[in-house]
């Protein structure tokens, strides 16, 4: 198994989004018993909850699956057990750095330097626009599942 961890701050609106998204192009393409996908907030607010109402309305409007979001924060042995860690911005990509004592490697990276944007998907927590996040996070899991196929030969 395939396995790819989105990763935010507080897990309730950018990470939860993402992980839906790439489920969901996973599983059109039928690759879901070889790709596994999850989300975590380097933050610890979170643990337990459900995603951001903004989150799930656009999910919902596009008609995609929220099932089974739930915040949790990243640990130590999610660098031996996810083979993609994607932050959603540089802050994310130094958290997750440290909290996981791991220097630069090419398994933890920024997730919109997979396309043209190569800039940080901007937090709808304070911006309150989450169509704006939700195109760009739909234009990232598409290059992602290339990028992971062409990788793992699938
Ligand atoms: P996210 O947005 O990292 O995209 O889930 C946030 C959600 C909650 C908080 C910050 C960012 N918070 O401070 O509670």
């Amino acid at each position: 198994m395939i396995r790819v961890l989105f990763v935010c701050l507080g897990n309730i609106c950018r990470s939860p989004m993402a992980e839906a998204v790439f489920k969901e192009l996973v599983n059109k393409d039928h690759l879901s018993e070889k790709i596994a996908v999850e989300s975590a907030g380097t933050g610890d607010w979170h643990i337990g909850h459900d995603p951001h109402p903004g989150t799930l309305k656009i999910l919902k409007k596009h008609d995609i699956s929220a099932e089974g979001l739930k915040g949790r924060q990243i640990r130590p042995e999610d660098f031996e057990r996810f083979d993609y860690i994607i932050g959603m911005d540089k802050n994310n990509i130094a958290d997750i750095r440290s909290m996981l004592g791991q220097p630069a490697h090419p398994k933890i990276f920024r997730f919109l330097d997979l396309t043209h944007h190569a800039k940080d998907v901007p937090d709808p927590y304070f911006t309150g626009d989450f169509l704006e996040t939700y195109e760009l996070v739909t234009e990232g899991c598409a290059a992602l599942l290339q990028k992971v196929k062409e990788e793992q030969f699938i």
